[in-house]
């Protein structure tokens, strides 16, 4: 199985395979196709509100004989709403229950930017956006998770769309650190610092919308989006070796050490995605350095899931990704 060693001495399956939104009605049969073609990894959350389906796939495939659990690696999320010490317990216990997994074997901060429990509003009105705040809210929350690993309700500890700067901030004072970080990443936003910092900080980086998520619905799209699978590039070097443009990308995610999280219902492009993470094939160095230079991470630019529906009060988008940042020594 192909995967990338973690800082606990675990092992990551690549690819994953990611859940969000994804058609209702096929989202069982495609779970259940991943587990048959080879994906260990699924990636899930509570604020996808589609864990019981792929809980129910999961039972069914290893019913069927066609994994075990020890072979998954399952992946759930706490919402920007259970920002809270007293709700990432419950949180955690209602994913495992939907999920039907017994335990987690990764559980992250979906954002590091809480919104207020009480609120149900989307997006969420500037007074319950209570913003990032290490000391007041995260590190509390971090310490009840922390806890649920002493528990044996989950294996690892991560932090979904963190920046380098969170994250060094977090491992000062973590008493378990995070093993990875999970990030919009596809190569028109390959963020080359923070997978140096990543690197030299022993974090792993799990990339969702590898594809540049082509369907996404209109309330996630803006002018001046990538558009990765109809990049010249791209597809130049998809002709060059005979594979499609998703799995072209794909492969650069996996070849840089990172793992994608390509999302699809639909059962040939799930085994075609597969194939392109990590089939027997490889990228060229010039064909990995020419898609290197598709990226557009400076300001933000080839950001496609700008978060706003999380920036706290009176903050721009991209103030919320500490663009720039750099360590000046390493945390
Ligand atoms: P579908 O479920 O019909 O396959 P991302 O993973 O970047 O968020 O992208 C997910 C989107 O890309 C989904 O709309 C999915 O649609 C589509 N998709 C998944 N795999 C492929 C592929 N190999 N080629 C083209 N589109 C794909």
């Amino acid at each position: 199985m192909a995967g990338v060693k973690l800082n606990n001495g675990a092992t990551l399956p690549v690819p994953g395979f990611g859940t969000w939104r994804c058609d209702v009605a096929l989202l069982h049969a495609a779970v259940v196709h991943a587990i048959r073609v080879g994906y260990r990894h699924i990636d899930c959350a509570g604020l996808y509100r589609n864990e019981h389906i792929v809980g129910a796939a999961i039972k069914d495939a290893i019913d069927a004989g066609l994994v075990t659990r020890e072979e998954l690696w399952i992946t759930s999320k706490l919402a920007p709403t259970q920002m809270e010490p007293a709700l990432v317990l419950p949180a955690l216990q209602k994913s495992i229950a939907d999920l039907g997994v017994g335990y987690l074997d990764h559980y992250i901060t979906h954002w590091p930017y809480a919104v207020d429990p009480a609120n149900t509003a989307s997006p969420a009105p500037d007074a319950a956006r209570l913003g990032y705040d290490l000391q007041a809210i995260y590190l509390p929350v971090w310490r009840e998770m922390e806890a649920a690993v002493d528990a044996g309700l989950v294996r690892s500890l991560g932090c979904s769309n963190s920046t380098a700067k969170k994250l060094a901030a977090l491992i000062a004072v973590a008493r378990i650190p995070p093993v990875a970080v999970q990030v919009e990443m596809h190569p028109c936003l390959a963020q080359p610092k923070l997978v140096a910092w990543a690197a030299a900080n022993g974090i792993a980086i799990t990339g969702y919308c590898p594809l540049g998520s082509p369907g996404r619905p209109d309330a996630y799209r803006a002018e001046g989006d990538p558009d990765v699978l109809g990049s010249d590039v791209i597809l130049a070097f998809a002709k060059e070796t005979g594979h499609s443009p998703a799995q072209v990308a794909l492969k650069w995610a996996a070849q840089r050490g990172t793992v994608p999280l390509p999302r699809s219902t639909n059962p040939g492009r799930i085994s075609e995605n597969f194939e392109g993470a990590c089939g027997a094939w490889s990228l060229s160095a010039e064909a990995m350095t020419a898609l290197e230079a598709l990226d557009r991470s400076t300001g933000s630019v080839g950001r496609i899931m700008k978060g706003d529906n999380f920036a706290p009060a009176g903050a721009a988008w991209r103030d919320m990704w500490d663009a720039e940042w750099e360590p000046t020594a390493t945390a």
